[in-house]
């Protein structure tokens, strides 16, 4: 099992075309654990510029011949990872909770989803098929044409992952990425990247050849504009915050992006809302891993018939949430990845305090543990009300009826999920069509899967659609070969 590092033993490499190499310049970058005694969990190589080309490098090599791969192999690659990653399953859940403070049981369900996404990458792979257009249907050409749209790669994918799914946001890029043709080169979170690192692992132990994946690790602040920019990089496959996002969109040029970004989810509750339901669906949203994931409920917008009721309720619950050290029982709120980002939502705590709202619950902090906390009569002056915390911290603000909850959620610069409650169906579409949101959650919390259905944000919260069929058609493009008779 895991622990404190002792020595060299837990000096990590990179994967560069095929083989694992140590820094060159000697440089590393020291990981601890956000959780517990905050022990030293691993040592990765900070890779300077010429490291960085050498990694991409390989993977402009490699995919040269892997795009000529029947996809039938590429699928039984994939096959194999997935079972790697179930028999790695103790030691690499071992890992993330450590490096990232997650939770056993969300761990284990991370990787074991993650498994479950590569194996189905592969079906569906293999269950792609191309079509062919009659030109005749346009006006003025005759049935002497035909279009054959087959789909190819794109060459080589940067994958950037964040620190809060480091298994199941990298493989969820890296499955399509490869089972499509392309290379693929990892650039995982730094807190974050033991995770990576052993992902990749897992897919070199189950066969990928030598530089169709490659890793890099290095902080984003320092390598970061260099690896986007890089002019052998074809797409950009990239989840985190709006911030580095959009810089990224900024400095980049005629490189395809695929970004899931920050959300400010909603939870809409109407008068006919089956409240319990509401209130444990809001609750686990908001709450687990300690409200550290994009589509965490980030909001309640309750109409005043029903606020007092549903308020009473998720007080309760948030109240019940245990408190503590992932590595010693099982706990609800773990602490926060970091103390700087336990800083930004105690500001939003302590303004959202200051400016009137009504504290039900936490207000509480112990370092980068930030107990849960509730508040109600958020009003629109409120940071609290607009930006995303990243934390487990929950705004209820009361509206007066649907159309100034829809008013306010839309005012958002967010548009990643939102759930609507309510039991009568002509409400939920109402709510549901003037939501400017990627997907709309009709009585559940919002969230991301199954990760089959197309997953995406407006507005800040991204570019482009994810989900397994969305992400290989992002990561290949259609090429349309005409046959022309000649009569
Ligand atoms: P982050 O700080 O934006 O980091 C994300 C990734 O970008 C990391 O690998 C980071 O590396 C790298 N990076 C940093 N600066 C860079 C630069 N200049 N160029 C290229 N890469 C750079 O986000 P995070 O703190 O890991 O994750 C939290 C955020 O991600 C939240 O806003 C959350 O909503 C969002 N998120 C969105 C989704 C979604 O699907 N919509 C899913 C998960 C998370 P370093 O770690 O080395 O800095
Ligand atoms: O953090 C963002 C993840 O994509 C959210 O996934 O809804 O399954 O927690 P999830």
């Amino acid at each position: 099992m895991f622990s404190c590092i002792r020595g060299k033993e837990r000096t990590f490499r990179n994967l560069v075309n095929g083989e694992w190499l140590s820094s060159e310049s000697g440089k590393f970058i020291e990981i601890y654990s956000p959780i517990g005694e905050n022990c030293l969990v691993g040592k990765v190589p900070a890779m300077t510029k010429e490291e960085v080309d050498q990694s991409i490098k390989s993977a402009k090599i490699a995919q040269n011949e892997w795009r000529n791969v029947p996809v039938s192999k590429r699928a039984d690659i994939l096959y194999k990872a997935a079972d790697i990653l179930v028999e790695k399953l103790d030691d690499i859940a071992d890992i993330m909770m450590r490096e990232i403070g997650k939770d056993r049981k969300s761990s284990e369900s991370e990787i074991l989803r993650s498994a479950d996404y590569i194996r189905f990458t592969a079906d569906t792979a293999k269950n792609l098929s191309g079509e062919s257009i009659p030109g005749d249907s346009f006006p003025g050409f005759k049935r002497n044409k035909i279009s054959i749209v087959t789909r190819e790669p794109l060459g080589v994918v940067l994958a950037i992952s964040p620190f809060n799914y480091p298994i199941n946001l990298a493989a969820s890029k890296i499955a399509p990425a490869i089972v499509a043709g392309n290379s693929v080169v990892l650039k995982p979170a730094t807190q974050g990247s033991l995770c990576g690192l052993y992902l990749a692992k897992v897919f070199e132990q189950a066969g990928a050849p030598a530089g169709v994946l490659n890793t890099i690790t290095g902080r984003g602040s320092d390598i970061g504009d260099y690896i986007v920019t890089h002019p052998e990089i074809d797409f950009i496959n990239f989840t985190g915050s709006t911030d580095v996002g959009t810089k990224i969109s900024r400095i980049t040029a005629m490189v395809p992006l695929l970004m899931e970004l920050g959300g400010k989810d909603a939870a809409i509750v109407l008068k006919d809302a089956d409240l319990d339901l509401a209130a444990s669906n809001i609750v686990a949203g908001a709450y687990s891993y300690s409200g550290q994931r994009c589509t965490a409920v980030k909001r309640i917008l309750v109409v005043n018939e029903v606020a007092d009721k549903l308020v009473e309720k998720v007080k309760e619950k948030v109240e019940k949430l245990k408190v503590g050290n992932p590595l010693e029982e099982d706990v609800d709120i773990v602490p926060l990845i970091d103390e700087r980002s336990a800083d930004f939502v105690w500001e939003l705590i302590d303004e959202a305090r200051e400016k009137g709202a009504h504290l039900l619950v936490g207000g509480k902090r112990d370092g980068n543990m930030i107990y849960p906390t509730l508040f109600d009569n958020v009003t629109t002056d409120m940071r609290l009300a607009w930006e995303e915390p990243f934390g487990p911290v929950l705004p209820i603000i009361r509206v007066k009826d649907k159309d100034e909850a829809i008013e306010i959620a839309n005012k958002s610069e967010y548009g990643l999920q939102s759930s609507v409650f309510t039991e009568n169906i002509n409400e939920a579409f109402y709510v549901a069509d003037r939501l400017e949101v990627g997907t709309v959650q009709v009585n559940n919390k919002t969230e991301r899967g199954p990760d089959h259905f197309p997953f995406s944000g407006v507005k800040a919260s991204g570019i482009g659609t994810q989900g397994i069929r969305y992400s290989i058609e992002a990561m290949s493009r259609p090429k349309a070969t005409v046959i022309n008779i000649v009569r």
